[in-house]
């Protein structure tokens, strides 16, 4: 079956620090950046160069760094932002801008304050400026999933005959249901002229829990790049989180007949990276990288995984990068996990100590929630008469 690339554009670090208590130093986005760089990232987005100098600078140093990976320069319909993004990105080997302005009548009236015609005129004329210096032109309609629909189809008309060859549609505020964002993918692609000549992207944002749902019903219905971050930081319930849409589509491929062309073994390391270095901790039952998102702790379960791993494993955790021996031991662990643990420990047991083990591991694991290795090993080595 021939499987469509999906290109993952990482925004951890432009929208994912806009998460609170998450902004970190021009120093760490390199080191970050390069991080994805090993990932495999297709697209990076930065940061945002007009916000500041320090910002600049780091997207400057990342395009002269990373020159296997596309870097892209975000900015506001503005020239000020424009210029700024141009000549931060100018040393990349490869490079696009991101140009975003809303669309949707709540903003145009109580953000932006400008009628309809004056936004278009605004897309129509920064486009073709940006146009000037960069091929690669990514256009955003803000709250596209809250835009009149014929109004946003004008605006990426607009955006495509002045030249953007991305059309990223952003469900902003994670409004959209997922047969409903597909859907209106699907209409956008077919009815806006000139959509043959450009790529769709989507952008979820996570209110409702369904930035991830939703982004693999824009790959369904036609979307050939997904904007993502790691851990799915950013405003308020964040984003599409990289891991659980790579592994998606990585374990469902043939069913959405998609492939990325992330490393997903560094998938954990880089998960850690940015919690630690924003700040923000993992969810224990986050999907993929959650300390609980391996572990079994119920008899029934380890049993069964230490027969084969499939029956209670959809993903192999160690390709993932992600530590072996997830299997929490405590007061639902059977006979079978524990004998298991103490042969990988290497404690020789025979049968009439491996029973004495056992009660002794129940006592233990009655009083305290988990019973570590070391704990076992304690527990096995006064048995066995070792320690
Ligand atoms: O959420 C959003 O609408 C954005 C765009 C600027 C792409 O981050
Ligand atoms: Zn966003």
């Amino acid at each position: 079956m021939n499987k469509r690339h999906i290109q993952i554009f990482d925004t951890t670090l432009r929208d994912g620090e806009q998460a609170p208590g998450a902004s970190i130093t021009p120093e760490q986005k390199i080191v970050l950046a390069r991080q994805l760089g090993r990932l495999g990232i297709d697209v990076i987005e930065p940061g945002f160069p007009v916000s500041s100098q320090g910002e600049f600078e780091a997207v400057q140093q990342i395009c002269r760094e990373l020159q296997h990976v596309e870097i892209c320069g975000f900015a506001r319909a503005v020239k000020g932002d424009i210029d700024r993004a141009v000549e931060a990105t100018k040393d990349a080997a490869r490079r696009r801008l991101h140009i975003f302005i809303s669309s949707s009548d709540i903003h145009l009236q109580y953000q932006l304050r400008k009628t309809r015609d004056e936004v278009l005129a605004m897309t129509r004329e920064k486009i073709a400026y940006a146009k000037q210096f960069v091929d690669e032109i990514e256009f955003s309609p803000m709250d596209a999933t809250r835009s009149d629909e014929a109004f946003l189809m004008e605006m990426l008309e607009t955006a495509i005959s002045e030249g953007a060859t991305i059309l990223n549609i952003p469900d902003t505020v994670g409004y959209a249901l997922p047969e409903e964002f597909g859907a209106f993918i699907r209409r956008l692609r077919e009815g806006v002229r000139g959509a043959d000549r450009v790529r769709f992207s989507a952008h979820c944002h996570n209110d409702l829990g369904l930035a991830v749902a939703n982004s693999l019903a824009a790959i369904r219905a036609g979307a050939d790049q997904i904007e993502v971050t790691v851990g799915g930081i950013g405003e308020r319930a964040g984003n599409c989180s990289l891991e659980e849409l790579v592994m998606a589509i990585e374990t469902r491929k043939e069913a959405l007949e998609a492939e990325t062309r992330i490393d997903v073994s560094q998938l954990y390391d880089t998960s850690r990276m940015v919690s630690r270095m924003m700040h923000f901790p993992i969810a224990h039952n986050k999907p993929i990288v959650g300390r609980n998102a391996f572990q079994h702790e119920a008899g029934i379960h380890q049993d069964g995984l230490l027969k084969n791993r499939n029956t209670y494993e959809i993903m192999d955790p160690e390709a993932l990068g992600i530590p072996r021996n997830m299997i929490v031991l405590g007061k639902h662990s059977g006979r079978h996990a524990i004998k298991h643990r103490i042969a990988e420990l290497g404690i020789p047991l025979d049968e009439g100590q491996l029973n004495e083990v056992y009660e002794r591991f129940k006592e233990t694991a009655d009083r305290q929630k988990t019973v570590s290795d070391t704990e076992l090993a304690a527990i096995a080595g006064t048995v066995a008469d070792v320690v």
